[in-house]
This record gives structure tokens, sequence and C-alpha cells, in this order.
């Protein structure tokens, strides 16, 4: 039986216990943090830490713990489980009140880790790129929260694979935002194209990407690419902590792949940080 965390406390997950009034199951009154694991350690966590504060202050949710304790935990669950190449998923809720909408005054938040094993990228996949379809970003207006309201993002992927593709990538009036799970790049002109931070989920390993491309020298434009400029784009690639650096073969059937010779590139470099 593997162990999970639950407010303080290590326990097997047949004994992990939340009410159904806990908020994080009502309004869905909740941040979450998917956190990779490889080689047994956590993979970039003081930055989704950061994430996780600033959308818990944003949503008024007071942390019960701080980073490092929750890191020393997060490490016990893996050792414990012998999780060694995967994931930590942490969320935390507002907790458990009489289901009224308004905060609760008095109210502990829920905070729960576990891990799960999830293998590298399919080697394959990145070495011949994905197919996407493009869908209407109906997500509701705060999509900078990690919130677990997840529910158009659930749909979005579920179209995407009942039309064979691997993803769907969100539309805001004619400008693509991100994936339903993974933030969205395209090269341009030799120009690395993402749109801007602005109300779209501030990926971790985006950000790592722009710090690589940075120091590559690669020019960057953070601006909304439309639907129609794919056809002028010569790669295209997805980021994510699961997805890493996922190269696009193709977008509503446009074609944009093999791999190029910048995702490549961008993608041996994270492979590096990762092996390091
Ligand atoms: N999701 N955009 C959305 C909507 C996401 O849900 C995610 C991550 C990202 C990429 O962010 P990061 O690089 O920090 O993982 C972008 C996680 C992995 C999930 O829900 O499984």
């Amino acid at each position: 039986m593997p162990k999970v965390f639950l407010n303080g406390e290590i326990v097997d997950e047949g004994d992990a216990r939340v009410p159904v009034t806990d908020r994080g199951l009502l309004f869905a009154d909740a941040v979450y943090e998917v956190v990779r694991v490889y080689g047994g350690e956590p993979f970039l966590w003081r930055e989704h830490m950061a994430r996780m504060e600033r959308g818990a202050r944003f949503l008024q949710i007071p942390l019960p713990f701080g980073p490092e304790e929750l890191k020393g935990y997060a490490l016990e669950l893996i050792d414990l489980n012998e999780c060694y190449l995967g994931v930590v998923y942490i969320q935390l809720t507002r907790g458990p009140a009489p289901r009224v909408h308004r905060f609760p005054e008095r109210v502990r938040p829920t905070a729960f880790m576990f891990t799960q094993e999830v293998a590298r990228p399919d080697r394959e996949l990145v070495r011949r790129g994905v197919d996407l379809v493009t869908l209407p970003d109906v997500r509701w207006g705060l999509c900078e929260v990690k919130t677990v309201g997840l529910l158009p993002n659930v749909l979005g992927k579920e179209e995407a694979a009942k039309r064979g593709a691997f993803d769907a990538l969100f539309v805001r009036d004619g400008v693509i935002t991100e994936g339903t799970s993974s933030n969205f790049f395209a090269v341009r002109n030799g120009r690395l194209v993402t749109y801007p931070v602005d109300n779209i989920l501030p990926g971790v390993t985006r950000a790592k990407v722009l710090e690589i491309a940075g120091r590559l020298g690669l020019e960057v434009q953070e601006r909304g690419l439309e639907v129609d400029e794919l056809r002028d784009c010569e790669e295209a690639f997805l980021t994510g902590t699961v997805l890493e650096v996922m190269p696009v073969r193709s977008v509503d059937g446009i074609e944009l792949g093999p791999p190029g010779p910048v995702t490549r590139r961008l993608l041996e470099e994270y492979e590096g940080l990762i092996e390091a």
C-alpha cells in the first residue's frame, strides 16, 4: 500500500481521509503542484513552491507548512514508495467547512501529497513530434492561478484524443495561449514566440526554457501567436513538468515537424539540466 502525506502525517493511502465537506472537493477552492522526480530528487522544487505560495496568497489560503518542511516530507514519501522516477503531487485546499460560498472564518487548510511513477516522455514521440488540435479557450479568467478547477482542461484533452491528436492548444481571440497542461512555443523567422505570462499558467518549465534560450542568445518574443501564423512557423514545442520539452509535429494538420534545430537544441540543454 503506497504511503501518502496528509496534514503533517505520513499514512497508508487507504487510511488518508479528507471530509466530504472539504472546499477543495466542493468548490475546487485549492491550488496544486506537480513536481518531477528524477533519481529520487524533486526537480525545481523551489520554483514550484514559489508558484504555490503565490497562488495560495492570491486565494488567501494560509500555508500550513514551509517549503523546506514540505520537501522533507516529499523526500520521505519518495523513499517509502520507492518512487525514483515520477512526480510528487501536492494539493492545498482551504479545508473542510459548512458549505457556504464565503471564505469560512475558522478553517484548517488541508494539505496532501502523493507520489506517482511517471516514465520519461516516449522517445519515439520526442523523435518525431506530436500532433495537436486547437480549441476555444473556455477556461476561467484567472489562468495564472494553478487552481484545481481543471474541468475545461480535462474536456480539452479528451476532445483532442477523440480527434486523434496528442493534445489541444487553447485559443483566445484568435491567439494561442497554451496547452491543456503545458505551455506552447513556436519558432518563427528563427525567433521563439510564446504567450506572455498574463492569464496563462506561468510554467516552471517554460521559465527554465526561456532562461536557456537567453543563455544561447536566441531571440524571444513573448506575445500571442495568431492561429493563422502557424503556417509561417518553422517549429513548435510544448513545455511542462511531465512533458519536458515535447516537439510538435502538427497543429490542426499544419505540418511543423520533424523536430527542428531550435527545438532540438533546447531539448538537449533541458536534458542536460535533468542529468545534472
Ligand atoms: N500542469 N499550462 C497548464 C494549463 C498546466 O496545467 C501546466 C502544468 C503547464 C506547465 O507548467 P509546468 O512547466 O510548471 O509544469 C502549463 C501539470 C504538469 C499537470 O496538471 O499535470
